[in-house]
């Protein structure tokens, strides 16, 4: 049996020059838990190439759906930003991933850091309806450099707004906080200094960061995360694993692509 499913491409959208989002197909046998990733990508000269990609549809959808970066001389993303609808992608049987939130201690706000395309696994738990019955308060921080790159989360969050199920469960517990760090826009800043100087609480209106209610998972930059993991290990957050549950979850988005 093969590694992975061989999956057709049902839509592709371009939000940047390099930020892409698509649609594909879903084997029927392919389980994942919303917040995992699995290896997918393209056959290249008669062999797989794949990298680690978050699932950015929740397990209950019927569709895959992917966001990426385009690298000009990426090895996958160089040929991956051209695939069209129809065109067969790769998509590895297994879905990993520690953000996961059986891997966090029970809480009451769950904070989803992400820069980038690190957005990915929560676009996934988001539509998740277990997190919202799991916790008071869902936050998801986006940082970005420039406005363009926050159009694909944007649009997420305003369809989820106006879903039926979703808007309902969201309205009273979920909160989007986008933010710039390169051009003026109406929250500014890198995500590590937000939190610092709490200036992220105070603009949503809501208390401190607190080890007693506060759970959190990060995905984005490699620096981001490493400065995150200091700054929360620092105030005696422990980070979870699959073996341990903990304060924080990490997942590594970005990788050579
Ligand atoms: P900045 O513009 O100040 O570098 P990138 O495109 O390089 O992956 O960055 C995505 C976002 O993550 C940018 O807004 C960037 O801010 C921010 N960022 C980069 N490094 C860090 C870090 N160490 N801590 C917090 N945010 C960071």
């Amino acid at each position: 049996m093969s590694a992975f499913h061989r999956e057709k491409v049902l839509s592709v959208q371009h939000w940047t020059d390099t930020l892409f989002s698509f649609k594909a197909t879903r084997d029927t046998s392919f389980r994942f838990q919303n917040g995992q990733f699995a290896m997918i990508g393209l056959e290249v000269d008669g062999k797989p190439l794949l990298r680690a990609y978050s699932m950015a549809s929740a397990n209950h959808e019927e569709e895959l759906e992917f966001f990426s970066i385009k690298v000009p001389d990426g090895p996958l993303t160089s040929r991956l930003q051209k695939i069209k609808e129809g065109d067969t992608i790769l998509v590895g049987r297994k879905a990993v991933g520690t953000l996961i939130t059986d891997n966090l201690l029970p809480g009451k706000r769950l904070l989803m850091l992400s820069t980038g395309t690190g957005l990915a696994p929560f676009a996934s738990l988001i539509k998740d309806p277990d997190v919202y019955e799991r916790y008071e308060h869902v936050v998801l921080v986006h940082g970005c450099r420039q406005v363009s790159e926050l159009a694909y989360g944007e649009r997420l969050v305003a369809k989820l707004a106006e879903d039926e199920l979703f808007g309902e469960l969201m309205k009273d517990k979920f909160t989007y906080y986008p933010t710039v760090t390169r051009e003026p826009f109406r929250n500014r800043g890198r995500i590590t200094d937000l939190i610092a100087s709490s200036q992220l609480f105070n603009d949503i209106g809501q208390g401190p960061l607190s080890i007693e209610t506060d759970r959190i998972m990060l995905c984005g930059s490699p620096h981001m995360l490493e400065d995150l993991k200091v700054m929360f290990e620092e105030r005696d957050f422990i980070e979870g694993s699959g073996s341990k549950p903990g304060h924080f979850v990490i997942e590594k988005a970005f990788v050579e692509r």
